[in-house]
């Protein structure tokens, strides 16, 4: 059969206003779908226990987004929603009903559409949605409104399947005495009013945040209420499940980084490394990056955030690689540094050596239930007498002007969660079950140098501040030690696990030692 020329299928695509979407690569859950969708049912019975009775939570699926006009982006779950559901699919609505007796948990997804099944793919059957989610109680989408109206005009609902007549009383009680509670991670108003002035700007009209105000209204006696805090809090200890395949997420893209090594030597183009790695999760079920790959050599490795790899490597740059798969909705963080052509020069030892010590520093004093501010500050002096000893800070005395010198090329904080998120909720102590990085790094930039001589801008509005001459015989001091080091820049990241035994190096499988390193890079194809 001839194909038809993609000009025509795209606007056949158009008049049917359908997009091509690309659907959330869900495979089985690792482990068995039992263990997970459990897990699932566990995660939401806690959330629950914090809600408590008095509260109704609402929450929304992402939205899809457009990459350009009828293509659109990868989809991508809100996180908490995925979080409690483990769905998927978009336009779904989960509600949570914590004082209801039996039927508390409720999905409200897209009904079978047969043009959209024949162009994007299967739409979830209720039974399917249960089965992939745990919850029982399964309605369509357009019922949403008539059930919410009902339940917060102190009725109960029909719906199917049906609800016994005092199945939702303890909330109704709630409503009577005026402590109901309509929870959602949304934010309620349309944000600050201009200046920080005046009450907040009204919703949006048709967002979520319209949508939970005119339900408010339609009550008596019911506040919105920020949910948000209580994920954040309850995401910070990973459940075992979490923890099994964090576990595996963060091995498949230590395994990547190495694969990355082995593909990296000069004349090489820095989206090479980036596909070896890429490959590398794809074809150990990842399916994509938790974030977009870092990949950035010479002069790009100064740069955070990277994200271009275009550029051609060259002998004697050092790469700084900052990658880590989704696997599974589950995503480490890993940032490994390396010479191109497997031979560190001295200067970039000395600047190696000194974060490889921070975070080895900062392994040393994290313990279960110690604080994650000493573990900073362990991180942190160890960068401190290193800059000190190559001449690229000066002021030996702790303080602000100390802390400003070494803020010049330690640009970042050290340590954040992961999760569903990259950047995902942490505590301040490390207890069983927290998950996160430790990833000092440091930064020679002569740019950073020069802009230390600009005024800077004046706090809240106010005229910007000159340069003071402390400040200025810094600048001169130190300048000729960082032209030896410039453009170097190197961050050694790993992710963690505390449990009761204590610390687990979950990227243990990725190089980290110069002689490591040394023996791997360029070993591959
Ligand atoms: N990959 C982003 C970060 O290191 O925090
Ligand atoms: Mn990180
Ligand atoms: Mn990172």
């Amino acid at each position: 059969m001839k194909r038809l020329p993609i000009s025509i299928v795209c606007s056949v695509l158009a008049l049917l206003l359908v997009s091509p979407q690309l659907a959330a690569r869900q495979l089985p859950p690792y482990g068995g779908a039992k263990e997970y969708v459990a897990d699932l049912a566990a995660r939401r019975a806690q959330a629950m226990t914090t809600l408590g009775s008095d509260t109704v939570l609402v929450m929304w699926s992402a939205p899809t987004r457009v990459y350009s006009t009828d293509v659109d982006y990868e989809y991508r779950q809100e996180s908490n929603m995925l979080y409690l559901s483990g769905l998927e699919q978009e336009d779904s609505i989960l509600v949570l009903i914590p004082g209801a007796k039996s039927k508390r948990e409720w999905l409200f997804t897209r009904d079978y559409d047969p043009r959209r099944e024949h162009w994007n793919g299967h739409t979830l059957t209720a039974a399917e949605v249960t089965q992939q989610t745990g919850v029982a109680n399964v309605m369509s989408l357009g019922a949403l409104d008539g059930f919410m109206t009902a339940l917060l005009g102190g009725t109960t609902p029909t719906a199917a399947p049906a609800i016994d007549a005092d199945d939702f009383a303890a909330f109704f009680e709630a409503l009577k005495q005026s402590k109901a509670r309509l929870a959602s991670t949304v934010g309620v108003g349309g944000g600050p009013a201009r200046g920080n002035a005046g009450p907040p700007a009204p919703p949006i009209p048709g967002s979520n945040a319209a949508w939970l105000a005119g339900m408010q209204q339609k009550a008596t006696g019911l506040t919105l209420f920020n949910a948000a805090p209580v994920f954040s809090t309850q995401r910070q200890v990973k459940t075992a499940y979490e923890q099994k395949v964090l576990r595996r997420s963060v091995e498949i893209s230590a395994e990547a980084h190495a694969q990355g090594m082995m593909a990296a030597r000069p004349d090489r183009w820095e989206y090479e490394v980036e596909a070896a790695i890429e490959y590398w999760y794809m074809k150990n079920g990842a399916m994509s990056w938790g974030y977009p790959s870092i990949v950035g050599s010479g002069p790009n490795a100064t740069t955070l955030h990277y994200g271009k790899s275009t550029r051609q490597m060259k002998n004697g740059d050092l790469l700084l690689v900052d990658a880590a798969a989704n696997f599974q909705g589950l995503t480490g963080d890993i940032t490994r540094t390396y010479p191109v052509n497997g031979k560190f020069s001295a200067e970039q030892k000395a600047i190696y050596e000194i974060v490889l010590a921070a975070q080895n520093a900062g392994i040393e004093v994290t313990k279960l239930n110690s604080a994650r501010a000493d573990s900073v500050k362990a991180m942190r002096d160890v960068i401190t007498r290193g800059l000190l000893k190559l001449g690229l800070i000066t002021e030996a005395e702790p303080g602000p002007a100390q802390d400003q010198q070494v803020s010049t090329w330690y640009t970042h904080g050290p340590i954040h969660g992961i999760g569903v998120d990259v950047h995902d909720p942490l505590g301040a102590n490390f207890v069983a079950g927290s998950a996160f990085v430790m990833e000092p790094g440091l930064y020679i930039r002569l740019q950073a140098l020069d802009d230390l001589l600009k005024p800077a801008p004046g706090r809240g509005g106010g005229a910007p501040v000159e340069p003071t001459q402390a400040m200025k015989d810094f600048v001169e001091k130190v300048r000729p030690m960082v032209i030896k080091y410039k453009d170097i820049g190197v961050r050694i990241e790993d992710s963690f696990l505390m449990t009761d035994k204590g610390l687990e190096r979950l990227s243990a499988k990725a190089p980290r030692t110069i002689e490591e390193i040394e023996k791997i890079v360029g070993t591959g194809k």
